[in-house]
């Protein structure tokens, strides 16, 4: 019995992680959350390029300057927008509403993406937009199909195009990528530049859950005074039974 209830406690533990990734193979990435440099850098990329869509609603800049090491000047000249204070969210100025007739689907909250999709995903999503003039915004995403998206980062990476092969059942597939009109990053600066943005994604998921994991040592402490208050009351009420 007891090892019975071991085993679904620890398969409910392993369960998010088996799928964060899916949808097509992965390219891997190496991310040292270690390196403050690349988390500044990435975090720049992220409120340059990601936050006129998407809210990081769990993340303050205040945290970012603690965490990141990030002084206020900078803080100041390089990631608030006009108005918004140190104490404030990366809450986005967008009305959902709007998003979604715009998008088709609201662009979500990314303050946990890192935690639902994994960082390879996120890697390689962010590395797989081509173009299809069939799309609403004229790309689509290798591994997230018929994405409501734009690809907002062509400036940086260039376009692509898909080289397609067909299978001896007729079946097409996307082998791989090609170039067709250079961006203003090398395909290995922009690597590089997606790294940083994708180990700031995953950053961000860490405090968040970091938050909510500084609760239960304080809810078992709360337990743990209640059972010696109960303790306490239950002696004083059965000193007169006796
Ligand atoms: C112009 C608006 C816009 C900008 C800018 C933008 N996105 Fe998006 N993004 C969207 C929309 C809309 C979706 C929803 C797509 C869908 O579900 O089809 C989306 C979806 C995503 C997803 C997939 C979420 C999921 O369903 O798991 C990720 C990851 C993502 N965006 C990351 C980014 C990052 C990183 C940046 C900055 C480089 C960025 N986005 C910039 C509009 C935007």
């Amino acid at each position: 019995m007891m090892r019975k209830i071991l085993f679904a406690l620890l398969f409910s533990f392993a369960a998010p992680f088996s799928w964060a990734g899916g949808g097509g193979e992965l390219d891997s990435v190496d991310i040292d959350l270690r390196d403050r440099e690349a988390l500044q850098r990435g975090a720049e990329a992220f409120v340059q390029y990601c936050l006129n869509c998407h809210s990081a609603a769990y993340m303050r800049y205040s945290r970012l300057m603690q965490d990141l090491g990030i002084d206020e000047a900078r803080l100041k000249e390089r990631l608030l927008f006009a108005g918004d204070k140190p104490g404030d969210t990366m809450k986005v100025a967008m009305d959902p509403k709007r998003a979604k007739a715009w998008f088709g689907t609201a662009p979500p909250d990314l303050s946990v993406i890192a935690r639902a999709r994994g960082e390879d995903w996120l890697y390689t999503y962010l590395r797989s937009f081509y173009l299809d003039p069939e799309r609403p915004w004229g790309v689509n995403n290798r591994i997230f199909k018929d994405v409501g998206m734009p690809h907002v980062l062509w400036r940086l990476q260039g376009l692509y195009r898909p080289v397609i092969e067909t299978d001896e059942n007729g079946h097409e597939r996307i082998i791989r990528l090609e170039q067709v009109e250079a961006g203003l990053l090398s395909p290995e600066e922009y690597d590089a530049f997606v790294r940083d943005l994708v180990a700031y994604l995953v950053y961000m998921g860490e405090p968040a859950q970091f938050q909510r994991m500084q609760l239960g040592p304080w809810v078992l402490l709360y337990l743990f005074v209640l059972l010696g208050v109960l303790y306490v009351l239950k002696k004083e009420y059965w000193k007169d039974v006796h």
